[in-house]
């Protein structure tokens, strides 16, 4: 008989930055979902990826002095290594610079312009880089992206167009016919109401002016516009319009897309539509998660707070990573991450919970029987209860995973864990082992641990890979199958039971949070590049540079100017006004009372009409992310001179 099959997605990745913690959620999550499929019995498709073209890149690529290609291929392996480092259990990686997907995607276009989807046009308009996104005059916020409030490029170029209003009223229909295609509720809301019913435009879909992506064949000055390129990689890995299309005629339609909240309009909009025009089945889901955020709101390199995977995972193992990832982000919301957080729960729900279950468990045992589990001979009542809890949690589980509440699985793991410890405590088998009469009850007591930890592995193989084959391996357990755990019997009495190290050790929150902030500063100089030291100065050429100590008074935004800043300062009485280039680092009101240090001699300068008498000192990153203005403390006078 054949197996039924499961395909899930995640976005394929932009190569311009190395990943954050926030960014590693999709794929983390897609991979539990993805073993946990393969354990229940699916052939099962994971595929992940990265999104190698667009302007962007090429931007990047260009500021480091190399080719594109060649810049993607070092951060391609640095996310491969990423994922194999998070146990990603991916069973095809694509890459949009693959061959077989640049051919295939040509093929598409024309398809769709021969068939009169696309049409050739001018586009005039408003580009957000970082987004890769188009938008109108009226679509902007503030004159910024809606998306991510970045500046934004106006751009008007010869274009292809792809006929989005043809397909509009359709996809409405299939969305409100079907239930479950779009998933947050909230959010398939959102996309009916604030995208589809207002109207769609046509979507640009080539660009003219850079070249790094996809060629149009028969037009090759265009290249293909980076999302079109980048959405069709989920049938062109499969095989889609190639001679070898098994997997595709196997996989497709999709199961699940998971994404990100912030891309879920690509997903549910652009994508079914170019699949209507390509006369192809839609995915049956696709599910937008929420975000992991920071103290701060969003993690972002100019705010210096991007949390790196690989130090967390050095520090603390994979397991842990994984567990706050998926237990932190519910269903549809954002989760929050900072260190403490992340220490205080290894603590408590691994190290305690689960670690201290395991550990007095197998040391019983050591301790009682000489490591060998006895058969469950003396059973009573009060077992039953454990019993039937461990038997109703793979269903509860399997139930939250088939509707992707991934965090809502752990909890029921979680909560049998409780269960199991309360147990303990009921059963106090340290009291029952003072009298040899009990030996078998303590037997007993001690095999419906040792087999409801091994259905805790079971369950666990798919979320914490690593922990579950620790498990088992100190269990000595030989069953792992998904079948094994409906009956609570798979548990071989007369086995021997293998001390090991304890799972999660204890954490001491203050020293490991001492120790992460020197890391977190260390690997901040080690991001900077040493510029060259300029050439020699006379102690007298110094001499001529006025440096004084400034009271910022008043500060507010330079009309029409998204870089500038226009700031009043007082250097003891005296006031003058300051056009400064720093409106990307602070709002207005965070600079007013902080006394900075100005040049206070530089000739008097007009920044868009505004005179500017001085210039602000601040210290910034390499790459211009981070910027702070240089203060001193406030029982220096204002006026006073820095030497
Ligand atoms: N290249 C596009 C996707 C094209 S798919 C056809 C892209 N790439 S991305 O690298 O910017 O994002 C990858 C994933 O990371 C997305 O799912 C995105 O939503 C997710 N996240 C980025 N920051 C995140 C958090 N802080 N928290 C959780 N997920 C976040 O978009």
């Amino acid at each position: 008989m054949n197996k039924k099959t499961f395909y899930i997605t995640t976005p394929i990745y932009y190569p311009s930055a190395k990943l954050h913690i926030g960014n590693t959620y999709t794929t983390v999550a897609a991979d539990a979902i993805a073993r946990f499929k393969r354990l229940t019995g699916y052939d099962t498709m994971f595929l992940t990826g990265t999104d190698e073209h667009g302007q962007k890149i090429q931007r990047v690529a260009e500021q480091k002095g190399i080719t594109p290609k060649e810049y993607v291929d070092v951060m391609v392996k640095s996310i491969k290594d990423l994922w194999k480092m998070m146990n990603i259990s991916y069973d095809k990686f694509i890459r949009t610079t693959d061959d077989y997907h640049e051919r295939t995607l040509q093929k598409i276009f024309t398809k769709l312009y021969k068939q009169g989807d696309i049409y050739k046009g001018y586009y005039e308009g408003w580009y957000c880089t970082p987004c890769e996104s188009f938008w109108t005059e009226t679509q902007l916020v503030d004159g910024k992206c809606p998306d991510c409030g970045r500046p934004v490029e106006k751009t008007k170029e010869e274009a292809y167009f792809f006929k989005m209003s043809k397909y509009a009223d359709r996809l409405i229909k299939y969305i409100e016919e079907h239930p479950g295609f779009i998933e947050p509720e909230s959010r398939k809301n959102e996309m009916l109401n604030n995208f589809l019913k207002p109207g769609l435009q046509d979507l640009c879909i080539s660009r003219t002016s850079f070249n790094w992506g996809v060629p149009v064949e028969f037009d090759k000055k265009h290249v293909i516009y980076v999302w079109m390129d980048a959405l069709v990689n989920y049938i062109t890995a499969l095989g889609y319009g190639q001679p070898d299309d098994y997997n595709f005629k196997k996989y497709w339609p999709c199961d699940v897309h998971l994404v990100g909240k912030d891309i879920l309009r690509f997903h549910t909009i652009y994508w079914p539509i170019f699949l209507m025009a390509l006369g192809l089945p839609l995915p049956k889901k696709i599910f937008g998660h929420g975000w992991l955020l920071v103290d701060g709101g969003k993690m972002s390199k100019s705010k210096g707070n991007v949390v790196d995977p690989v130090v967390l995972i050095n520090n603390f193992g994979v397991d842990p990573v994984r567990y706050y990832l998926l237990r932190e982000i519910p269903f549809g919301s954002d989760g929050m991450f900072n260190n403490e957080l992340f220490i205080k729960k290894i603590n408590s729900d691994l190290a305690n919970d689960l670690g201290n279950l395991l550990s007095r468990t197998v040391a019983m045992i050591t301790k009682y029987f000489d490591g060998v589990i006895q058969p469950p001979t003396a059973k009573e009542a009060c077992d039953n209860d454990l019993i039937e809890s461990a038997l109703a949690v793979p269903k509860k589980v399997e139930d939250a995973v088939d509707s992707l509440k991934v965090s809502d699985a752990l909890d029921i793991i979680w909560g049998l864990i409780g269960r199991a410890n309360k147990y303990v405590d009921e059963t106090a088998p340290w009291v029952l082992a003072k009298d040899e009469k009990n030996k078998a009850r303590l037997g007993t007591v001690l095999y419906n641990l040792a087999e409801t930890l091994r259905i805790i592995s079971v369950l666990l193989s798919s979320f914490l890979p690593d922990t579950s084959k620790k498990i088992n391996k100190q269990l000595n357990v030989e069953l792992t199958t998904w079948d094994s755990i409906a009956s609570f019997d798979g548990t071989k009495a007369g086995s021997k039971v293998v001390k090991g190290e304890s799972l999660f050790p204890r954490i001491d929150v203050k020293s490991k949070l001492k120790e992460l902030e020197l890391i977190h500063k260390k690997e901040q100089e080690k991001a900077v590049k040493m510029q060259p030291v300029k050439d020699e100065i006379t102690i007298d050429d110094f001499e001529k540079i006025d440096l004084r100590v400034a009271k910022v008074k008043a500060c507010e935004p330079v009309k029409g100017a998204n870089k500038l800043l226009k700031l009043k300062v007082e250097m003891a009485g005296e006031e003058r006004q300051i056009v400064s280039g720093i409106a990307k680092y602070y709002k207005p009101e965070e600079l007013i009372g902080k006394s900075v240090v100005i040049v206070a001699n530089l000739k008097p300068v007009k920044l868009r009409g505004e005179l500017s008498q001085g210039m602000i000192i601040a210290a910034a990153s390499d790459d211009d992310s981070i910027l702070h203005a240089v203060e001193v403390p406030s029982d220096i006078p204002s006026g006073s001179i820095v030497r």
